[in-house]
């Protein structure tokens, strides 16, 4: 599908962004030139996908479609249940139902926010265990997403085994980075959490582009297919969570993937309740169609190829024009060290935020951030929590994009790196809600 977008002035844009309350999710779509909020539902489908569609099967209880989508999962990762759900958070919002009480830890790399969410709103606490390699944006890793053993261990060793419902594993790591975790550190996950008798969940937004990873930099799998690396991924879960919407290619969708038999008939009481009967959960039977379709599209190589490198060439722009950003680069977005950009501005007025305005008031681009916004407060104390990294983060779509659309982007945040010092101040709170405070959030120019 292709759409026109329409450049605007800076008066414009000025405007729109004051009436938005500074927060880039309240604009319009077409008051913004170039998009970069998310790489989630915003890819454009291929054709198999639009003619896939056409055949959805809309029965509701036990369509073609739900058998599509069940023989493409089993194919892609080895799960044998699934339960469709509308979108990712709705798939964490049912298995952590089944799975999460009040008081639990649940110990991870750097959860997603959503996923944090839903661990918080059932009074339990979310650990996280990335290795600190990925709090440093300077400093090369490899698999910058990989869980630190050690830090897993204590938290299993702290707390007895009731209280930890779950390791959750994000592949690959948003808040980190878009950054990777390695076969190797999922091998030892698993080991580990065996031992203790914790079963382990993969947050699998991003699985494909993990797998591509692992291809690129993992000694030993340089020749296998995209597609046995991921078999061997899932090999080291007992289930998965999935939006959809990133590398299944489609504007909506979601699913949970178990082993457990028992574990998804508990799972299933929830999904009927929150999302709809377990052969439909909140999809309807075309976009079940689209997303079977997608799931082999995401995973071949040199689809796979072509969007990394197209990510790599945003971040080598940046880099080239002098803009901090963290190394590697992530598989979906590239993320701007907004704290190096901006040490000036205190951390009280969000950097990261008056970043992403200044970006947008100086091309019109979209970027979002991934900061002390969205880090909201802590749930006791209600005081901000600052996080390790401030970030702008710059996410592509997929196969929607030119690379000539990112070299605007990059020029575009080379100048603004390159005023930095006119920016004096960044913005305080006018409202917040209690809970994901960033989709919302009104701000104040200071
Ligand atoms: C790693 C990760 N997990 C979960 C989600 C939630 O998925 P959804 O937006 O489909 O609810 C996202 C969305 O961006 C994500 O990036």
């Amino acid at each position: 599908m292709v759409e026109t977008i329409k450049p605007s002035s800076r008066d414009e844009r000025e405007k729109w962004i004051r009436e938005a309350g500074y927060n880039l999710f309240n604009l319009r779509s077409e008051q913004v030139f170039i998009d970069l909020l998310t790489d989630s539902g915003t890819g454009a489908m291929s054709d198999k996908q639009w003619s896939a569609m056409m055949l959805g099967d809309e029965s509701y209880a036990g369509a073609s479609s739900y058998y599509k989508m069940k023989e493409a999962i089993k194919d892609v990762t080895g799960f044998d249940h699934f339960l469709p759900t509308h979108q990712g958070r709705a798939a964490e919002n049912v298995l952590f139902s089944a799975m999460i009480k009040e008081g639990d830890v649940v110990p991870g790399n750097a959860h997603f926010d959503t996923t944090k969410g839903h661990i918080e709103y059932r009074k339990a606490s979310a650990i996280d265990c990335t290795i600190n390699e990925a709090f440093d944006t300077s400093v090369y890793h490899p698999f910058k997403g990989n869980v630190d053993l050690n830090k897993l261990e204590t938290v299993f060793k702290e707390n007895p085994r009731e209280k930890i419902p779950m390791v959750v594993v994000t592949i690959t790591c948003n808040t980190a980075g878009g950054q990777p975790v390695s076969m190797e550190n999922m091998r030892e996950v698993k080991n580990l959490a065996q031992k203790y008798g914790v079963p382990v969940i993969f947050d699998s937004a991003r699985f494909a582009e993990n797998a591509y990873f692992i291809k690129e930099r993992e000694e030993g799998y340089e020749n296998k297919e995209i597609r046995e690396i991921v078999r061997e991924m899932f090999s080291y879960a007992d289930g998965m969570t999935m939006s959809s919407k990133k590398d299944a290619i489609v504007n909506m969708g979601g699913f949970i993937a178990l082993n457990d038999a028992e574990l998804f008939r508990k799972a299933s009481v929830f999904n009927i309740i929150f999302e709809g009967f377990i052969t439909y959960g909140g999809m309807s039977g075309r976009d079940m169609n689209a997303l079977a379709e997608g799931l082999y599209e995401g995973t071949e190589y040199d689809y796979l190829n072509t969007r990394v490198s197209q990510v790599a060439f945003l971040g080598g722009k940046l880099k080239e024009f002098g803009v901090p950003v963290q190394e590697p680069f992530g598989g979906h977005a590239i993320f701007v060290d907004a704290r190096k950009v901006l040490p000036h501005i205190p951390k009280e007025q969000f950097q990261a935020q008056t970043l992403a305005i200044e970006l947008y008031l100086e091309g019109g681009v979209r970027g979002v951030e991934i900061g002390t916004l969205l880090a909201d407060r802590d749930p006791v104390t209600r005081e901000n929590r600052y996080p390790a990294l401030e970030l702008l983060r710059l996410t592509v779509p997929r196969r929607v994009y030119t690379n000539n659309h990112m070299l605007y982007v990059a020029t575009a945040l080379g100048n603004v790196v390159e005023r930095r010092n006119e920016i004096k101040t960044g913005y305080t709170i006018e409202y917040e809600a209690p809970i994901m405070r960033h989709f919302t959030v009104k701000l104040n120019k200071i």
